[in-house]
């Protein structure tokens, strides 16, 4: 939750000055909805991204099982589908270039199929596969804050001695970095979501480790 609260109070303000002067990301010759586009996106996004953080709390989710339903609704229907097919619009233009408009589209296509699926799930009531896929939207929604970390680090790594502060997203520089920083983002917050989901619980542990120790045991044995 203060991951999230620190990425929207850093990146959200601008937007809801309604002020095209105000976004860092400027919009393609002739494409005058750009902006509004962009802050359709932006606003469904917070939607997305406040609501999940209360959807995997499972105190919230054990106490308030009716406010589990009604924000899920919200976090699918009035936050990823409209912020996910947004967010394609405007990723098949960005001006950071293509590598950028490729990782863009395949995130904001996942992030959309992984949460139908999950949805489907709960209509189904098959309540583990809803669990399992909706982490796996939880980690995609939080992909894009990953992004900025990721690319921060591979700026510093690489392109330290190359940048200036008039750099913008026609740089190819800036455009390396972002690139490289939101595909790193997708796929590590992808594998991170399969290793949480199939680590050994806490009983599968203890067990292992008994297990462990009796083979010593018995080899210890063995020697004797
Ligand atoms: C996970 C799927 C998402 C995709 C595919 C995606 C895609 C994009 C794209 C394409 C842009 C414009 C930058 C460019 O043209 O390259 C953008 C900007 C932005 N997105 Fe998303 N986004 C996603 C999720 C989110 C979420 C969950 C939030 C939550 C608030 C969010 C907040 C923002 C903000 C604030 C900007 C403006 C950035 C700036 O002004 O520097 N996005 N996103």
């Amino acid at each position: 939750m203060f991951v999230a609260l620190a990425f929207m109070a850093l990146t959200v303000p601008r937007y809801l000055t309604f002020n095209p002067a105000n976004t860092n990301v400027p919009a393609p010759d002739g494409f005058g909805a750009h902006f509004w586009l962009l802050t359709g996106h932006v606003v469904f996004g917070s939607i997305a991204m406040t609501t999940c953080c209360f959807q995997i709390w499972p105190a919230f989710r054990n106490r308030f099982p009716k406010a589990h339903r009604v924000m899920g609704r919200l976090y699918v229907f009035a936050g990823v589908l409209p912020a996910g097919v947004l967010g394609i619009i405007v990723g098949a233009v960005s001006p950071f270039g293509p590598v950028v408009r490729v990782a863009n589209v395949t995130l904001g296509v996942v992030w959309l199929i992984v949460t139908v699926v999950g949805i489907r799930m709960a209509i189904q009531r098959r309540h583990g596969e809803h669990r399992r896929w909706m982490i796996r939207s939880f980690a995609l929604t939080f992909a894009i804050v990953a992004t900025r970390i990721w690319s921060i680090v591979f700026a510093v790594a690489f392109f330290a001695d190359q940048l200036t502060e008039e750099a913008g997203p026609l740089d190819p520089t800036v455009q390396t970095f972002t690139g490289m920083g939101v595909w790193v983002a997708m796929i590590v917050n992808i594998l991170a979501a399969e290793w949480w989901l199939d680590r050994p619980t806490a009983s599968q542990r203890r067990a292992r480790k008994a297990r462990r120790a009796r083979r010593h045991q018995s080899q210890d044995q063995g020697m004797a």
